[in-house]
């Protein structure tokens, strides 16, 4: 995906959501436990209004988060040598870990537990309904997948039903 085209998508996506509700989610639910560190770096663009709400949703989890704007995101993109192929709007960091888009907070905690051997997880594009991209009764299904440096992209996890 080329730089403008990526950022044109991004800004749709985001602005389309901007007036969604803030009312309690299906992803305030706290199911995974984890003791371990939460402390989590996020690059997005200033102008993401989902990427806010992803980080509000991560906090509700008890992450700590390292917020850092940054109108280019696809040089972060390119600096963590990120597929295209499961690019979203936001980047995270979290123990070498790449966290991409709208990953559920307890799937960032089950990696955390499991620690598989692979370069990060991600929601690709925006589904609506992921945390951070709720609108109303609007659920899409949508794979939380796992991405390695050989390009090899399974699924982590799957949300048919939430
Ligand atoms: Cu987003
Ligand atoms: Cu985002």
């Amino acid at each position: 995906m080329n730089r403008f085209i990526f950022s044109a998508l991004s800004l749709f996506f985001c602005l389309s959501i901007i007036n969604h509700s803030q009312a309690e989610t299906v992803w305030d639910k706290i199911q995974e436990n984890y003791a371990g560190a939460l402390d989590i770096t996020v690059y997005h663009s200033p102008s993401c209004g989902c990427c806010k709400d992803w980080i509000s949703h991560l906090e509700k989890h008890d992450f700590s988060i390292t917020n850092i704007e940054i109108d280019d995101m696809s040089s972060i993109k390119r600096k963590y040598n990120l597929p295209t192929q499961v690019a979203s709007c936001h980047t995270a960091i979290i123990d070498d870990y790449i966290i991409e888009g709208h990953v559920p907070a307890d799937d960032i905690k089950r990696l955390l537990k499991q620690r598989p051997e692979i370069r990060g997880l991600s929601v690709p594009q925006m589904p609506i309904g992921t945390p951070g991209m709720e609108m109303g009764s609007q659920k899409d299904p949508f794979v939380v997948v796992s991405f390695d440096d050989e390009g090899n992209v399974l699924p982590f996890n799957q949300y048919w039903d939430y």
